[in-house]
C-alpha cells in the first residue's frame, strides 16, 4: 500500500501528524537505510524498510483488541473528561481506534477495540444477527412464562418489539455452578449475586440502547449485573481481569 510517511509514522505510534514531521525533519528517520526529511513522501509500506533512529519500524493497517471492560469506565473513543475504553489500551499504535458496539458504563465484559470499520459492520449491522450471550444477575420475582416472553419479544417502549431473545435461568448460585463449565465459572459474578438473585444467560442479536435492562423491566425486574461473554465467535478470555485486555489477530475475530 503506498502511504504518506507522515502518516505511516502517526499510524505506528510516534505522534500525531505534525509531531512526526518534526522527527523526520530532525533526521531521525531513514527509509531503505537513506535519512528523509520530507515527510510527504509516498512510502510502499509493504516494501519499503522505515527506521526511527535506527530502529526498524512495523507497520499494522489494523488492530485489534480484546478488552474486559471493567465497570466504571466509558464506551467511546474520546471523552474530554473521563476516561474510555480506548484509552485502557497503552500498547495501541494507531490512534483511530474505537469500541465495536457499545456497553453500558456500569456492563462489564467482552468489548472488542478496533480501526477495522468493515469488520465492526459485520458484526454490528442488524441485518447480520450476530448473538451477543451475556450473565446477568437479576432481582425480583422473574414469571414462569419469562423465557417465551423474551423469545416472542417484548415491548420495550421502542416502535418494534425486541428480536427474539434466549434466555436460561439459574435459581441459585449452585445451580449455575453445576451448569457452567469449571472455566467459565466466574468469581466476579458470583461476587455480586446475593442469595436471592437469579442468574440469567441471556443471548441477544441486537444492540439497542440498554435493550437487556430494559427486557428485565418490562417484566418487573432489575438487572444488577451484566458482563458480556461472547460476541459471534469472539468469547472472552477467562484470563483477562476486568480492565486487561490482549491484542487478537483479524481471524480471532471470528467472522
Ligand atoms: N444491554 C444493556 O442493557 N446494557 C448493556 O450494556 C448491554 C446490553
Amino acid at each position: 500500500m503506498l502511504i504518506r510517511l507522515d502518516k505511516y509514522l502517526a499510524d505506528s505510534g510516534f505522534g500525531t501528524r505534525s509531531e512526526v514531521r518534526s522527527l523526520v525533519k530532525s533526521g531521525s528517520v531513514s527509509i531503505n537505510e537513506e535519512i528523509i526529511k520530507d515527510a510527504g513522501l509516498r512510502i510502499d509500506s509493504e516494501k519499503d524498510q522505515i527506521k526511527v533512529r535506527e530502529k526498524a519500524v512495523s507497520y499494522s493497517e489494523y488492530e485489534y483488541y480484546m478488552l474486559h471492560k471493567p465497570a466504571g469506565v466509558i464506551t467511546a473513543s474520546s471523552d474530554k473528561k473521563e476516561k474510555t475504553v480506548v484509552d485502557l489500551i497503552d500498547s495501541k499504535k494507531r490512534r483511530d481506534l474505537f469500541p465495536v458496539g457499545r456497553l453500558d458504563r456500569d456492563t462489564e465484559g467482552l468489548l472488542l477495540i478496533t480501526n477495522d470499520g468493515e469488520l465492526a459492520h459485520k458484526l454490528l449491522a442488524p441485518g447480520k444477527h450476530v448473538d451477543k450471550k451475556y450473565m446477568a444477575i437479576i432481582s425480583g420475582e422473574l414469571p414462569s412464562d419469562v423465557v417465551e416472553q423474551f423469545e416472542k419479544g417484548l415491548d420495550i417502549g421502542d416502535e418494534k418489539l425486541t428480536k427474539p431473545a434466549r434466555l436460561k435461568i439459574y435459581n441459585t448460585k449452585e445451580d449455575y455452578l453445576e451448569s457452567v463449565s469449571e472455566e467459565m465459572q466466574d468469581s466476579y459474578l458470583l461476587e455480586h449475586c446475593e442469595a436471592t438473585d437469579y442468574i440469567c444467560e441471556i443471548v441477544i442479536t441486537e444492540g439497542r440502547y440498554h435493550e437487556i435492562k430494559r427486557m428485565f423491566e418490562t417484566v418487573d425486574c432489575k438487572v444488577e449485573y451484566l458482563k458480556r461473554y461472547s460476541m459471534g465467535k469472539l468469547e472472552l478470555d477467562m484470563s483477562l481481569r476486568p480492565g486487561e485486555y490482549k491484542e487478537i489477530s483479524r481471524a480471532e475475530c471470528g467472522i
